[in-house]
């Protein structure tokens, strides 16, 4: 995989691979080609049978402070449809493994909406999370109204969108908006170590259990429960449960082959 703005590491031996923003000059801004590299990224580590879960980073100033605003500027409403980004965005969303993100320094705009499109969100002391996208006569458009929202609820999500306020690692822990909060020295190790727990369950379960997961956000409890119940079902074909349930019952660990 040769990109110009990720960085992509597979550490094999732990089954975590890991993708670095890398436009640290603006701020890791997430222009068309990031976007698309890091789809393709995501596409080609989704088929990867020897990675079980994924990190996410940028650097310590900044996760990503947004779309790229100098390549928006000059757009129409019709370049920004036949551009069509978020046919990018969606594919991002599609990824059936656990993406973790770690965020130090800035998470704006396109970058907080990126963050919360990941499944965890590992966060350090320095982290600003924040919708700015009004204070240069816009809004979020990829989910950020929609996923804030529903994270961290109404007023607090209007207050952030309406007025473009970023909030602090801290109060994004309390708001329930990330998993954690660590000193910046200590995050992608926190995220790596989260993912490796994740990594080292039945891939089979894992994918299922997201796909659950994620059915809440856009079902009535009773569609997610049936889909749960039949994702549950469907965890009973595979070889790792009975590799999971024999090795409880004979007090060993469980040896994982996603199958
Ligand atoms: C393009 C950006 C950028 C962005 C920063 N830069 N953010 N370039 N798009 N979103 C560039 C700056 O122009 C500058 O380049 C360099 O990065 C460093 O930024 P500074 O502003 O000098 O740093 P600082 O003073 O520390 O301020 C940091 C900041 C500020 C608070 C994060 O850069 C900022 O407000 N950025 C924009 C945040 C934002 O509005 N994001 C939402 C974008 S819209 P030069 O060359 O001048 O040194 C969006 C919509 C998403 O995300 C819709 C879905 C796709």
């Amino acid at each position: 995989m040769n990109f110009e703005y990720i960085k992509v590491d597979r550490a094999y031996e732990t089954n975590v691979a890991l993708i670095e923003l890398n436009r640290p000059k603006e701020l890791n801004a997430l222009n068309l080609q990031l976007m698309s590299e890091l789809r393709n990224a995501l596409i080609e580590l989704d088929d990867d049978e020897e990675v079980r879960a994924i990190v996410l980073t940028g650097n310590e100033r900044a996760f990503a402070a947004g779309a790229d605003i100098k390549q928006m500027a000059g757009k129409s409403a019709i370049d920004m449809l036949e551009i069509d980004q978020f046919s990018t965005w969606d594919q991002i969303k599609k990824t059936k493994k656990p993406i973790i993100a770690a965020v130090s320094g800035f998470a704006l705009g396109g970058g907080c909406e990126l963050a919360m499109t990941c499944d965890m969100i590992v966060a350090s002391e320095t982290a600003k999370f924040g919708q700015p996208e009004i204070k240069i006569g816009v809004m979020p458009g990829a989910g950020g109204t929609q996923r804030l929202t529903k994270a961290i609820g109404k007023v607090r999500a209007m207050e952030m969108v309406l007025t473009g306020k970023f909030i602090s690692a801290e109060e994004a822990l309390d708001f329930g908006l990330i998993n954690k909060v660590v000193p910046v020295e200590m995050c992608l190790e926190e995220a790596i170590t989260l993912a490796k727990t994740i990594a080292f369950q039945s891939p089979i379960a894992v994918r299922l259990a997201k796909e659950s997961v994620l059915k809440a956000f856009d079902s009535t409890l009773e569609q997610g429960l049936m889909f749960e119940r039949k994702n549950f079902y469907m965890t009973f074909a595979s070889e790792d449960q009975k590799e999971g349930m024999n090795a409880f019952i004979e007090k060993r660990k469980p040896d994982f082959k996603g199958k």
